[in-house]
């Protein structure tokens, strides 16, 4: 596996690629690796030749107080890892590289819409930060397939939304949520959890199976489902931020008939923000 840093190295090798006719998937992330990014790798290999993994931690989509100087780095480690399950390149830029007019000049993409509600509405500018690197990313990369994670159910909606209104040639592939044994969603963010909280953090996946349960059973009184499951992640210890029952395909709200589901949340607990979704077909 070949780790670069520079633009001019990435693309003299994605250009040997290109002669060869290899295909390319792109995995971006923010480092920190689990086995939830594993398997996007993983997934990526099904669908391309070659697998282009990225690894930046992104400042413009972290907020005013939020943990990016402290969110974890351990590019060793990744980089063993990447290397043993046969990534192809590991493109680690620095923040020059992916915003070389600076961050204050950089030309920008937002997505309106899809990125007011949720996650966007309590980390204001976080999704422009999002669909900024993550188009620059594809620009640098040239990929044919971009694998993201269903465990960022509205970040994928919103590439994907991207791709399709900028008409970018890329087929975005959806991954499931690969979790821990007792159902908390693998992140890099569990870290921040104390052994208590660590305890009670798998109650945020049981109460969204539990509406899902409720749903496929028949159930349609939305907001009492909604309700029911804020009331429980609060006895826990949580701080809910949003739980929402949504049409899956675009997050507008669901009228009775609508049979493809997703359930969302947000909680704080401590110092971290766990969010989850389960995906129902009813
Ligand atoms: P990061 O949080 O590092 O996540 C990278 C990718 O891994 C995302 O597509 C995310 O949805 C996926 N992922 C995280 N945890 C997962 C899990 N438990 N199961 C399956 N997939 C999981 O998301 C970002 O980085 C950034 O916003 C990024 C897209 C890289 C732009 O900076």
């Amino acid at each position: 596996m070949r780790v670069v840093e520079s633009k001019a190295d990435l693309q003299q090798q994605i250009r040997q690629w290109r002669h060869d006719g290899d295909h390319i998937a792109i995995v971006p992330t923010m480092g920190n690796l689990h086995a939830g990014h594993i398997s996007l790798v993983k997934l990526a290999q099904d669908y391309a030749e070659r697998v282009v993994v990225t690894l930046f931690v992104n400042p413009t989509q972290f907020a005013e107080g939020e943990d990016f100087e402290d969110y974890p780095r351990s590019r060793e480690s990744d980089s063993m890892r990447l290397k043993k399950i046969g990534a192809d390149l590991l493109f680690a830029p620095d923040v020059a590289t992916v915003y070389p007019f600076g961050i204050e000049n950089a030309t920008t993409i937002s997505v309106p819409g899809l990125t007011e509600n949720f996650c966007g509405a309590s980390r204001p500018g976080h999704f422009h930060g999002v669909t900024t690197v993550v188009a620059r990313l594809f620009f640098l990369v040239r990929p044919d397939v971009a694998v993201f994670g269903q465990k960022d159910y509205q970040q994928q909606l919103i590439i994907r939304r991207m791709i399709d209104d900028l008409a970018l040639p890329i087929r975005v592939i959806t991954v499931p949520t690969v979790r821990e044994d007792d159902g908390l969603a693998m992140s890099s963010r569990n870290a921040y959890l104390s052994d208590v909280e660590r305890a009670v953090a798998p109650v945020l996946y049981s109460a969204l199976r539990e509406i899902g349960a409720r749903l496929k059973n028949g159930r349609r009184d939305y907001e009492a489902l909604e309700e029911k499951a804020w009331a429980a992640l609060s006895d826990a210890g949580f701080k809910p931020e949003y739980v929402a029952i949504r049409r899956a395909l675009d997050l507008s709200v669901p009228d009775r008939h609508c049979d493809e589901l997703v359930v969302l949340a947000a909680a704080h607990l401590g110092r971290a923000r766990l969010i989850d979704n389960v995906v129902v077909t009813v």
